[in-house]
């Protein structure tokens, strides 16, 4: 889909929707008040549009959707969409009335869609780049794994009616974030036994080569080497062999800063010995990789808008966590590749264990700041709900960064505490620590517990992702199923450069 921004100007400093020659319109109306867009199209449809809009009974309540088929006129098809109270309306509902709109007309069987809302308490690059993205990602439908495809006709054409003309300059970085997205998506979705460790090395290799980005692939044994007793402790009960993945983006010339990005890689999670029981959504664990996926959809979007002084670092410890003769069993004692002892009371607790080794080495390459995104917890799920994720930071300076590019990308973060005299929750009294503590704050013990592997000082964030990888019901901008949370917050933060 060809995204731009078009101006319909009438000349007279008004604009005249019937400028635009496509077949689809779309149209966003607030529940109140006398907003210009309102006469522009009571001057389309020809026709005393309050009276069409009492006998069609629409409101303009948000999410509302109104397809009027006009044959013979054109453009063909209009689609008003409700945008509630004016006082209310913000980035976040101009997304989703986007995403909706340009649905409702995509399904109405327009090709060419153009999309006019009411923009001017928004900056105009960001309300562009919003439109686009949503109406993008809005559209995404995910047949990989069907026989035979559905029908799915994707519009040839999105424009962005009236905008002011600075609005276009953000379009350029709508493709590759969307890819980005998207892949985040396709991971995430993908069954376990596709999405498998080496299913995602082989995608991580892809991107190395589409992308011009280097790859180091740590096998097994390069781990053993490097003492990952923790991470190599979770891999061991499964027959499918572990893959250690580090993808680095270099810029161009002379780079300031350096970050890492770590992503929980459980292809598979069963619980291990601590088995997932009915209705701990054991069958939903494919996507406990959601944490990699976001961070190899950051990668492929950074490898192709290649942003000058920084360099990236994606580390991925992905392995699944099975049951076997030679599975860890509950009170296991693991040795981190820091040298930290863990007694495993709960072999279920197991993305903190590849979270510790893959932590430690990440810190040996200096960064600037580290961010991992991780399906750690039950907890997170339980205290924020499917929206939100959790945010942990030792960094006031990274968790307003990350914060901020959250926001301007669509996606909800909560900050939560690095509460210390949580940590008694953690003790062990055979080794260092223990993986797991009690369940009251159990998504902020899970957080301290990470803390152990960083190297102090050093500026760090954890977000948990468990209850926003996937969605059943889906979101304004994303059908049901994997939404490819996290990428846009990434991409958004290090394009900010990276603030820590
Ligand atoms: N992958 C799960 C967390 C999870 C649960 C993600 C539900 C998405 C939905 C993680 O490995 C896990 O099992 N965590 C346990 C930790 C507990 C044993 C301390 C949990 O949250 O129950
Ligand atoms: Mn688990
Ligand atoms: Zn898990």
């Amino acid at each position: 889909m060809d995204i731009r921004c078009i101006s319909v100007d009438n000349g007279a400093g008004d604009n005249d929707l019937g400028q635009w020659d496509g077949g689809g319109l779309v149209v966003g109306l607030f529940s109140e008040g006398d907003h210009p867009l309102r006469r522009q199209l009571g001057a389309l449809l020809g026709d005393d549009l309050d009276a069409l809009l009492e006998r069609r009974r629409f409101r303009g309540k948000p999410g509302e959707c109104l397809a009027l088929d006009r044959i013979g006129a054109s453009p063909a098809s209009v689609v008003l969409v409700g945008l509630g109270n004016p006082d209310h309306f913000d980035g976040a509902a101009l997304r989703a009335a986007a995403a909706a709109g340009v649905r409702t007309a995509n399904r109405a069987g327009a090709r060419r869609i153009g999309l006019a809302m009411p923009v001017e308490g928004l900056e105009a690059r960001a309300a562009a780049s919003a439109m686009a993205e949503a109406a993008r990602l809005g559209l995404y439908h995910d047949q990989r794994f069907r026989s035979e495809a559905e029908q799915d006709s994707q519009p040839e054409e999105l424009a962005l009616l009236g905008l002011a003309t600075t609005a276009a300059e953000g379009l350029a970085e709508v493709e590759p974030i969307c890819a980005g997205v998207e892949l985040a998506r396709q991971l995430v979705a993908s069954p376990p036994n596709v999405a498998t460790p080496a299913g995602l090395a082989e995608i991580a290799a892809e991107l190395a080569r589409d992308f011009d980005l280097e790859l180091r692939l740590l096998e097994r044994a390069d781990c053993e080497a490097l003492g990952m007793g923790a991470y190599l402790g979770v891999a061991q009960g499964s027959d499918l062999p572990p893959k250690f993945i580090h993808l680095i983006y270099r810029p161009a010339s002379g780079s300031c800063r350096r970050v890492a990005l770590v992503g929980k890689g459980l292809t598979f999670d069963s619980g291990g010995y601590n088995l997932k029981v009915a209705g701990s959504q054991i069958e939903m664990m494919k996507y406990d990789m959601g944490g990699s996926a976001a961070v190899l959809g950051a990668m492929r979007a950074i490898g192709q808008l290649r942003p000058a002084g920084i360099e990236v670092h994606a580390i991925v410890a992905s392995c699944e966590n099975m049951i076997s003769g030679n599975a860890i069993r509950p009170g296991d004692v693991l040795t981190a590749s820091n040298g930290k002892t863990i007694e495993v009371n709960n072999t279920d607790a197991e993305g903190r264990l590849t979270l510790a080794d893959a932590l430690v080495y990440a810190c040996k390459l200096e960064p600037d700041a580290i961010v991992d995104l991780a399906t750690l917890t039950g907890a997170c799920v339980i205290a924020l709900g499917e929206e939100i994720a959790g945010l942990w930071s030792c960094s006031d300076a990274l968790a307003a960064g990350l914060e901020s590019a959250a926001k301007a990308g669509g996606e909800a973060l909560w900050r939560m505490p690095l509460r210390d005299s949580y940590k008694v929750g953690l003790k062990s009294h055979l080794a260092d620590l223990k993986n797991t503590g009690p369940r009251p704050g159990g998504s902020i013990t899970a957080a301290l517990f990470l803390r152990d592997f960083v190297t102090a000082d050093l500026p760090w964030a954890h977000l948990d992702i468990a209850g926003t990888v996937w969605s059943d019901k889906g979101r304004s901008d994303s059908p049901p199923g994997a939404t490819g949370f996290g990428v846009r917050t990434l991409v958004g933060w290090i394009q900010a450069g990276a603030p820590a």
